[in-house]
């Protein structure tokens, strides 16, 4: 059976700052943020677009771009780590929200930026084991980075949600079932305790514990992939080079070139070959060609943690699915912490006119820039501040807390 991603959607808050405005306000040369980080603009979300506006956004646009009858889905799936309760997952206010049928399992999945990965797995798996009985999923990544004003992570920031609607015969992506390579190690690399509005990060170290990451999770996949003979494991051959693109985890650009990097270093350390001033050029010229074209999105919306491996991939699609079609792709979801996966799908036929459904050329064009002095104001309002004028379109907002409900409002 064929099983993956059939339809996207999109949500991003309204406002966004630049960035070479953010880093002349911080005193530092805009060619570390733009070229350094790879960063252009950064979505700031207000209070009342919190991740559960900006889930249900994307799971009402997911749903409008599939063919699918909403009485067939059987799974809602959120993944975050900006949960807005201890007990009743985003998810459950989601399903209230886009009024979908009672007869679902819905609940919230948690591991750092890994968490929408593992929904899209649970969804694969629900419907491969038989389970789904023939219904589909919705799958919802959701976050807001928030590292804090005039940290070394502010200009890693961004917040955005991408809801996937998952099924057999999938027009976007037939993922590689049981195809996969896991890396899973306990650190403190990033994290966000209880109470705290901003995360926690020893950021060098992240980028460390990203790059053992991907290395353990890439040569699983390799394995695995060369047995079930999706790709060619003969010396000389690189399997990584036989996917078509490659989507990382986008925390800020600059770093799926670094994992891509490491990736192509595994291939030579297996094959007992040196990484020298060559293989690097070569590296970097494979990274222009299979990675960059997955990035035009993240470098304008910012990490939205969960989301933004899907991010890429929405951007990689909205840009390339025709010529794509019928290739196969490589993904690598990271969750610090940590978990990994390193995964992979072929593009489906029907893809392109599949994205355009998904109208993600409209979702930067609506935005609006603000200032500095703009975000820095936003940053300090608190967490229950509603959304007092209500979003154009097909928006959600929070209304504020009512005897300790939150309140919701959309069309
Ligand atoms: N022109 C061009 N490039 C410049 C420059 C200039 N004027 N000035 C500096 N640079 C380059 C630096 O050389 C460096 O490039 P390399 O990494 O290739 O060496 C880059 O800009 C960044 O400079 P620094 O390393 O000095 O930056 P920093 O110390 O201020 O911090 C950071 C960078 C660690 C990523 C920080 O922003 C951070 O902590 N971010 C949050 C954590 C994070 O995103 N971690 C990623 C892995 S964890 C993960 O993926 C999970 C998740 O989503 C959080």
């Amino acid at each position: 059976m064929k099983i993956g991603i059939d339809a996207l959607g999109v949500a991003v808050p309204r406002r966004y700052v630049d960035m070479v405005e953010l880093a002349r306000a911080r005193g530092v040369e805009p060619g570390k943020y733009v070229d350094g980080l790879g960063a252009r603009e950064m979505a700031v979300a207000e209070p009342g677009e919190d991740t559960v506006a900006l889930a249900a956004l994307a799971g009402r646009r997911a749903l409008a771009a599939s063919e699918i009858d909403r009485a067939s889905l059987g799974l809602l799936v959120v993944g975050t780590e900006t949960g807005v309760d201890h007990s009743k997952p985003v998810a459950s206010f989601v399903h209230g929200l886009l009024e979908l049928p009672q007869t679902m399992r819905v609940y919230d999945t948690q591991h750092a930026c890994y968490g929408g990965t593992a929904g899209l797995m649970a969804a694969v798996e629900w419907i491969a084991s038989g389970a789904a009985a023939g219904r589909s999923a919705l799958v919802i990544c959701s976050d807001i980075a928030r590292y804090g004003v005039g940290t070394a992570g502010e200009p890693t920031q961004g917040a955005g949600a991408v809801a996937m609607v998952v099924s057999a015969n999938p027009a976007l992506v037939e993922i590689d079932v049981g195809v996969s390579g896991a890396a899973s190690t306990h650190v403190f690399d990033f994290w966000r305790p209880l109470g705290l509005r901003e995360a926690q990060v020893d950021g060098h170290y992240s980028v460390q514990c990203y790059l053992d990451a991907v290395s353990a999770a890439y040569r699983g996949w390799k394995v695995r992939a060369i047995e079930r003979g999706l790709v060619r494991g003969a010396p000389g051959e690189l399997a990584s080079e036989q996917l078509a693109r490659i989507c990382y985890h986008v925390p800020f650009c600059k770093m799926a070139r670094k994992a891509h990097l490491q990736v192509r270093r595994c291939e030579l350390e297996d094959a007992g070959t040196a990484w020298d001033p060559a293989a690097e050029q070569a590296g970097l010229a494979s990274f222009k060609r299979q990675v960059d074209p997955t990035l035009p999105l993240c470098a304008r919306i910012g990490n939205i943690y969960t989301g933004s491996l899907y991010l890429g991939l929405a951007g990689l699609l909205h840009a390339q699915a025709a010529e794509l079609a019928g290739s196969r792709i490589g993904l690598f979801s990271y969750g610090s912490g940590c978990t990994s996966e390193f995964f992979s799908g072929v593009v489906g036929k029907a893809a392109a006119a599949r994205i355009a459904a998904a109208k993600l050329g409209d979702l930067l064009e609506a935005r609006e820039k603000i200032s500095v002095a703009e975000y820095e104001r936003i940053m300090a309002q608190p967490p229950t501040s509603p959304l007092e004028d209500a979003p154009a379109g097909d928006g959600f907002r929070f209304l504020g807390v009512k005897d300790h409900r939150r309140q919701y409002a959309g069309k």
